[in-house]
């Protein structure tokens, strides 16, 4: 595996790659690799015939306060584990050759409307963040198909939504959230976890799942107490709600009884860990 820091590089090593005739699948991540990000490069190896990794812990996506700083960099460990994997290609630039040295300035890519949902709503301006980085990903490496998790689904849905609206000549390929034993989302944030939280954490699937259990088998779709009762079951485990919600997966915005295709989005704090997680169902008749 071929790992490149400079934009120049990565162009020329693109272009070579075109020039062999070879179809490019990207992935895009922050580091810090967990099994579910290799499933996203086997997915990733079966699309095409180069695989492009990229590393970047991106600025523009972190709030204010947030983890930027203390967000995990463990680029040795990752490389190791990317060459194992099969990538060909690994870009882990510098902030600057980015951004240059004024990120304030930088012109961003913004997907209005499904951006200040839910997650945005809770991170102003962290979507602005991913879709920006995203689309110069996407200009620089020039993939055939592109591969992100379901486990950030609302992330999935606005990049998708900014693929479809610029006619951005790429496929989105989404890859199933990969789970520990216990049920627990892989996540790069479940290292912020004490040995006691961990114990709790896997209870953030169950009262998902227990909550679409009743909106599935449930003989009145009252959705709003449903939601609240799911509301008081993660209060009563430890967790502190961010949000949780019964949406339709099209707009991402609360569902209505007569919507079928259901995402049941949420986000909680555990100590210093925001966990989120998803679901998404469709309703059949009868
Ligand atoms: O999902 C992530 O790891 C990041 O949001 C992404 C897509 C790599 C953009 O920085």
């Amino acid at each position: 595996m071929k790992v490149i820091t400079s934009v120049q590089q990565l162009t020329a090593a693109i272009q070579q790659q075109r020039d062999d005739g070879k179809t490019i699948a990207f992935v895009p991540t922050m580091g810090n690799l967990h099994q579910g990000h290799l499933d996203l490069l086997d997915r990733a190896r079966q699309l095409a015939d180069c695989v492009v990794v990229s590393i970047f812990v991106n600025p523009l996506q972190f709030e204010a306060g947030g983890d930027l700083d203390n967000y995990p960099r463990t680029l040795e460990a990752d490389i190791e584990k990317l060459q194992q994997g099969g990538a060909d290609l690994l870009f882990a630039p510098e902030v600057s050759e980015i951004y240059g040295e004024d990120l304030t300035t930088a012109t961003q890519v913004v997907v209005p409307g499904l951006s200040a949902l839910w997650c945005g709503a809770s991170r102003p301006g962290h979507f602005e963040g991913v879709t920006t980085i995203v689309n110069k990903l996407f200009n620089l490496v020039q993939a055939d198909y592109a591969v992100f998790g379901e486990k950030d689904f609302q992330q999935l849905s606005i990049i998708r939504k900014m693929v479809t609206d610029l006619n951005m000549p790429v496929r989105i390929v989404g890859v199933p959230t990969r789970r520990e034993s216990d049920g627990l989302a892989m996540s790069s944030r479940n290292g912020y976890l004490t040995t006691d939280q961990r114990k709790i954490a896997p209870k953030l699937r169950e009262i998902v799942l227990n909550l679409q259990q009743q909106v599935v088998f449930g003989a009145v779709q009252d959705y709003r107490a449903m939601t609240q009762q799911a509301l008081s079951a993660l209060n009563q485990a430890g967790f502190k709600t961010d949000y949780l919600a019964i949406c339709r997966q099209s707009d991402l915005q609360l569902a209505a009884p007569e919507d079928t295709q259901l995402v049941i989005l949420v986000a909680a704090y555990l100590g210093k860990a925001r966990l989120i997680d998803n679901s998404a169902f469709t309703l059949t008749e009868g």
